[in-house]
């Protein structure tokens, strides 16, 4: 590590880790006031563990109001209804307890709740004006991390692709990570919503590095590479290498359960400060067009978007490889084609498809996904590879065949393209 270099790291004012801490909530919550909406979804509002909470709140003096209208990927139209939900109750505080969707949710309707307006008058980065009411969030995957992020995500009829929300204003004032809350999920849903996790710790551990002038913290949400979130993402790529497939296989397993909650909310930590980048900028269309979870789309693409940014990242991926527990041999280069080699692996393990054609994306349509995927320059400037129109239809052309050989530099198939 280059301790020359920046690090910056932002985070709740409270992260609270660890089985059974679901039962610290009420006490935390009775810090900001008597009135809380819960947002959730209807799965989650019948959880025996939600209704427990719940009671632990009105217990503490707590009024709390439920909003559980929260759909997967978040369409737009969840939020108004959450936001008039909010409103009607006074709420003081937002309690957000689900998947990724949920708390995404949570954090827009407290948004909308303290500052007014309509999420669309937020789209982009620093567009929310200053702090939003107290937001306490618990996680029931192991994926999104975003109970720490300074960004939600919801999908808006209007756009071709989800959108964002980021600012640090975002960023919970506490989170509570349970383990025992994804005791639940089925297999697919850990292994997409695990896949999501490492796919963010390696786009935070390999994105761009930026010059390290005094306000870049200031002037980005997402600042690029930088030695806090290293670490973070080096220990979750380490923790979700070792445990993603025991919690896919063994969905009981307590501790493995927690291992993969431990590097999902690190990989959080460290994306929500460095960034992500291709892979996500290109799951945005495939993501849209497919319908399919937006962890299964990152994950599919990863290994794609490895073999392109090799070049540039051989060092990275080869420290992503020892994190994995592979043998050092001494040669960067092939450990780095190890590293992208078992992350592929590892991911068709717990069953994530091998191709965007696998996700439903026609091959007539991949010009589209193509120059969609370049409009989305937040992430495609953090590339640590830079990508032109060439570098992106390869890289989806490649995602499309399952023929890697097509990024890498012998491919005969990426001469005739060049
Ligand atoms: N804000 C961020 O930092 C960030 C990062 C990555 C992804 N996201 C967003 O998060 C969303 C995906 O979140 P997700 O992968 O957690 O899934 P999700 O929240 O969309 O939930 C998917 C399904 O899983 C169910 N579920 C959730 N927890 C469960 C449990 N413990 N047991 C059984 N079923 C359970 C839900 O009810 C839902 O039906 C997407 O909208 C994505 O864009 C946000």
């Amino acid at each position: 590590m280059d301790f020359t270099n920046l690090g910056v790291m932002r985070a709740p004012r409270h992260l609270v880790f660890g089985a059974g801490q679901r039962g610290a909530l009420a006490r935390h919550a009775g810090v900001f006031g008597t009135r809380a909406l819960i947002v959730t979804d209807t799965r989650m509002a019948r959880d025996k563990d939600f209704l427990q909470m719940r009671q632990a709140l009105e217990a503490q003096g707590i009024a709390t109001q439920v909003f559980d209208g929260v759909a997967a990927e978040l369409p737009l139209s969840c939020i108004e209804a959450g936001a008039k939900a909010g409103r009607a109750a006074g709420a003081r505080m937002i309690i957000g307890i689900g998947g990724g969707s949920c708390l995404d949710a949570a954090k827009i309707i407290g948004l909308l709740l303290s500052h007014g307006g309509a999420p669309q008058d937020y789209y982009g980065e620093y567009k929310v004006p200053g702090p939003i009411m107290p937001l306490i969030l618990l996680p029931t995957t192991s994926g999104t991390g975003s109970e720490v992020t300074p960004v939600a995500v919801l999908d808006d009829p209007q756009r071709a692709m989800k959108i964002g929300i980021a600012s640090p204003h975002l960023i919970p004032e506490i989170a509570i990570c349970d383990p025992e809350l994804t005791l639940s999920c089925p297999p697919g849903l850990t292994a997409a919503s695990g896949a999501d996790a490492m796919t963010h710790a390696i786009e935070a551990f390999t994105t761009l590095r930026r010059p390290a002038d005094s306000g870049l913290s200031l002037d980005h949400v997402f600042i690029g590479k930088n030695a806090i979130s290293d670490s973070l993402a080096l220990e979750a790529i380490r923790l979700i290498a070792a445990n993603l497939a025991r919690c896919v296989s063994h969905g009981d397993d307590l501790e493995a359960r927690s291992a993969m909650m431990l590097g999902s909310t690190l990989a959080g930590l460290a994306f929500g400060v460095a960034g992500t980048a291709a892979a996500h900028a290109i799951q945005y269309p495939v993501g849209a067009m497919t319908h399919t979870a937006h962890g299964l789309g990152v994950a599919t693409l990863m290994p794609y978007v490895m073999a392109w940014n090799r070049p540039s990242c051989e060092t990275d991926f080869a420290r992503i490889g020892a994190a994995m527990g592979l043998a050092a041999s001494g040669d960067t280069s092939r450990q780095a084609e190890a590293a992208i080699a078992a992350i592929a692996a590892l991911f068709a393990q717990v069953g994530i498809p091998a191709t965007i054609a696998q996700l439903g994306v026609p091959e007539d349509r991949l010009d589209e996904i193509a120059r969609l995927a370049l409009s989305a320059e937040r992430l495609i400037k953090n590339n640590p590879r830079m990508l032109d129109a060439e570098g992106m239809d390869r890289i989806v052309r490649a995602a499309h065949s399952g023929d890697l050989d097509l990024l890498t530099a012998t491919s005969p198939r990426k001469a005739a393209l060049q």
